[in-house]
């Protein structure tokens, strides 16, 4: 079920001119996504627990070294639909995080009411709270988006293709290094390749390849980004066959009233 859909760097203005083919012929840099099957795709997808437990430990162990999380709250790791850590395990996860208590100014392990930690400085990489909805992976036919409808919007595929995306090519430039990436714009990125097959070992015994550990981490930053997807999914259901039955009711009753009418005029 994967698919490959390729997009011009700065999409909209070379898709549309028609010259996507010839530029990347020219040497000049396409983005390349690769169509992921998510589990939470379509109108009845969930989020699958055990990924976003998985997803969770990838972001932990290899991800927070440079990313922050500073909009997710702690607790919400404890949410059904989501990861539904057991609440031990949150409280767990919160104590092994110093904050700076801003009322008192001094340090103390954080209580699930908190949020992931904020992480800034040289060489960090943006905050990933919200990232899987703040990048598009899908913006064609012709930059017109409608991709979009189809495939979503594309942004844990954009990540996972980010994560996958790297051939051990890099350059120096103005000082800082950066590495070639098929998926990012530009193709050049600052950030080293943060994966490596069994970089991370999962209690449940999934082997942890980097296609693996991209799929998991990229499902788990969905979650972060829209955490009750499930929930608007069902809503969104809910109501469509709300309205088809109103619909029914609504035709029939017009139909009852002026049969009277009609009637008389047939006559
Ligand atoms: C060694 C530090 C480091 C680690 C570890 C790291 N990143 Fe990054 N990341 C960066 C930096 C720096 C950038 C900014 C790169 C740029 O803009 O050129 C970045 C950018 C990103 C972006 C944004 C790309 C964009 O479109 O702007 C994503 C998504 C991302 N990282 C995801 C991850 C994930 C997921 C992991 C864990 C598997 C991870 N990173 C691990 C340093 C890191």
């Amino acid at each position: 079920m994967e698919g490959e859909a390729d997009v011009a760097a700065g999409a909209e203005a070379e898709a549309a001119s028609g010259a996507e083919a010839e530029e990347a012929a020219g040497g000049h840099e396409v983005q390349h996504i690769t169509d992921v099957a998510f589990s939470f795709e379509g109108p009845f997808g969930k989020f699958d627990q055990f990924q976003l437990q998985r997803g969770l430990q990838v972001y932990t162990e290899v991800c927070s070294a440079c990313h922050g999380m500073k909009q997710v709250a702690l607790r919400t790791l404890g949410d059904e639909g989501g990861p539904d850590l057991p609440d031990d395990q949150v409280r767990a996860y919160a104590a092994a995080l110093d904050i700076t208590d801003p009322e008192t100014g001094e340090d103390r392990p954080r209580i699930p009411t908190d949020y992931f930690p904020t992480v800034t400085g040289e060489g960090m990489g943006p905050d990933l709270s919200l990232m899987a909805k703040a990048r598009a992976g899908f913006h064609g036919p012709l930059g017109t988006g409608i991709n979009q409808l189809i495939y979503g919007i594309g942004g844990p595929e954009y990540i996972y293709s980010v994560l996958t995306g790297y051939d051990g090519e890099t350059k120096e430039q103005a000082g800082t290094t950066l590495y070639h990436n098929a998926a990012f714009a530009g193709n050049w990125i600052g950030m080293p390749a943060p994966l490596a097959d069994d970089q991370v070992t999962y209690e449940d015994g999934t082997p942890a390849t980097v296609d693996q550990m991209a799929k998991d981490v990229s499902a788990f930053l969905m979650w972060t980004a829209e955490p009750h997807m499930m929930n608007r999914k069902k809503v969104g259901f809910v109501s469509v066959i709300f309205l088809i039955v109103l619909a029914s009711l609504l035709y029939l009753t017009n139909k009852r009233l002026w049969a009277p009418i009609k009637h008389g005029r047939d006559v």
